[in-house]
């Protein structure tokens, strides 16, 4: 098993063009897109289809309208076209009496953009600090010759948050010196964020990345902070079937 880590969304054109049929490709977004969709599907909703552009969401709610629309473009919930979209990106907008047996569209800056860029993959996961350890033990059951985890970033910057938790699946998934896998030095790099995060507490270190300032500054956002650093609460793997993310 060949672990490897897309470390910035920059890295992102240069992944779509790779021959990714042989990949487990795992997506974070921990502020906030994949720990949403984690969410969604644990409080019942069917399934997460993720839109690249917001027209691309408003054309798939034009053809079906039972959809809801969520989403954000600057953390805040979308309004274009004259809709308002339904739903924002923070996972505290999506209990049981809101998703359940829903379909939602999403588009959001980072976290859909990387979902759509790997979707060539046979296997592309959503994962999150939520769902982190049944994530892990869905990928050693899968025997994936080659494993790529993707952090969405922030904007077009790395976003420290998604590193620190590929970091941790890395440390899960090849804790020793396993003769048989490979760390890359991305996934290297990843690990020892990870072991920082940890050292230096993982709530303090990733409440100073970038997007979490921006969603601490936010009144009604800054609890999605620590919603979203919550550790292995939903036992789902988050996968992408024809297009939607769906619970196995
Ligand atoms: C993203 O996809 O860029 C993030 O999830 C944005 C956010 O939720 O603030």
């Amino acid at each position: 098993m060949n672990v490897e880590v897309i470390l910035s969304p920059a890295e992102l054109p240069a992944l779509t063009r790779r021959d990714l049929r042989a990949t487990a490709c795992v997506v974070f977004d921990v502020l906030r897109a994949t720990s949403t969709f984690v969410t969604a599907l644990q409080n019942g909703a069917k399934e997460i289809i993720p839109a690249g552009e917001i027209s691309e969401a408003l054309e798939i709610k034009k053809c079906r309208p039972d959809v809801l629309l969520g989403g954000e473009r600057h953390g805040v919930r979308i309004s274009a076209g004259g809709i308002n979209f339904d739903l924002g990106n923070s996972p505290r907008e999506y209990p049981p009496e809101v998703v359940r047996g829903k379909t939602i569209v999403s588009t959001t800056t980072n976290g859909t953009r990387a979902l759509r860029a790997v979707a060539s993959a046979p296997t592309v996961l959503a994962a999150s600090f939520l769902n982190l350890a049944v994530t892990v033990e869905f990928l050693r059951g899968g025997n994936f010759p080659e494993i790529v985890l993707v952090c969405a970033g922030t904007g077009e910057n790395p976003a420290d948050e998604d590193i620190i938790a590929a970091g941790a699946l890395v440390d899960a998934l090849l804790p020793g010196k396993e003769t048989h896998s490979r760390r890359t030095d991305s996934a290297v790099a990843a690990r020892a964020a990870y072991f920082e995060a940890v050292r230096m507490g993982l709530e303090r270190k990733i409440s100073l990345s970038e997007n979490a300032q921006r969603l601490l500054a936010i009144p009604e956002l800054r609890d999605d902070v620590a919603f979203c650093l919550q550790r292995d609460i939903f036992p789902l793997v988050a996968k992408m079937e024809n297009g939607a993310i769906q619970k196995v």
